[in-house]
């Protein structure tokens, strides 16, 4: 049986739509520097990026060539294979590229591309299929929060996004409460929990009690160095989906280095 102590922790960055291939190769470089200069063991915490389709090329070679132990992914896939989708990236050109993981679900595609909770769960499906682990972003907007409470919408989506997906397959669950995207405005620990142990039970019900062990899940939401710590003590907060801060190597290596304040 899988324990909260056998979930390697996780801390993504999403880049969003900053940083050309260019700027990638520079800051992922960078990155990999400063975590070696910190001592950090990849053994203890996983550390990923989430760059735009445009650098993922770029990364990939980069991260091969130097054997950096960064993982990576992309921040959306299509739920088609193949065809005429003028746009669209398919999941097996991701893992073609050697991603590991995709985001799927971001609010900012809810809330921005109209992406309902069959379309996300249909991208689920996809990225499964070619072998990618999902990262699937759940969270309620403040106006959901005030009518639904706390645990509600992050559960239902869940629950959504998993429909369809068979028992032992492996999915990261990254709790953003929409209010705290890019506001400066944090979810307290506390919160982070509820909802986190809440969308463990969501797994166990949709998959099994062995899956809701062994999945990590995320809070993301104006995470920093600074506040880290607080959510990484929580036993149902197993990492962080990290966006401002991500585009600064320095301050991104600070929230990797969490083991350090938190003292694991
Ligand atoms: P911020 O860290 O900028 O609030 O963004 C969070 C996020 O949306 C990560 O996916």
């Amino acid at each position: 049986m899988t324990t909260g102590a056998d979930r390697r922790p996780f801390i993504a960055g999403n880049w969003k739509m900053n940083l050309d291939h260019l700027q990638a190769i520079a800051l992922v470089q960078k990155l990999a520097w400063t975590l070696k200069d910190a001592a950090y063991d990849p053994k203890g915490v996983e550390v990923a990026v989430f760059p735009p389709f445009t650098d993922l090329r770029s990364v990939q070679t980069l991260i091969d060539a130097d054997r950096f132990d960064l993982a990576f992914g992309a921040q959306d896939l299509s739920p088609k294979d193949s065809g005429a989708y003028t746009g669209d990236i398919s999941g097996a050109f991701l893992k073609a590229l050697d991603c590991s993981y995709v985001l799927v679900g971001h609010s900012e595609r809810r809330q921005g591309h109209g992406e309902t909770d069959e379309v996300v769960n249909a991208k689920v499906l996809a990225a499964v299929r070619h072998g990618l682990v999902p990262v699937i972003c759940v969270g309620e907007t403040e106006a959901e929060l005030e009518q639904h409470g706390t645990s509600a919408v992050p559960v239902a989506q869940t629950k959504a996004a998993l429909a369809g997906v068979a028992a032992g397959t492996p999915v990261v669950v990254a709790y953003e409460p929409v209010w705290a995207i890019g506001t400066g405005k944090v979810a307290t620990p506390e919160t982070a929990q509820e909802v986190g142990a809440a969308i463990r039970a969501a797994i166990a019900e949709a998959l099994t009690e062995e899956d809701a062990a062994a999945t990590r899940i995320l809070y993301g939401g104006s995470v920093k160095s600074g506040n880290i710590a607080g959510f990484l003590r929580q036993p149902d907060v197993d990492g962080a989906l990290v966006g401002g801060a991500s585009l600064d190597p320095t301050e991104f290596a600070g929230i990797a280095r969490f083991p350090k304040h938190v003292g694991v």
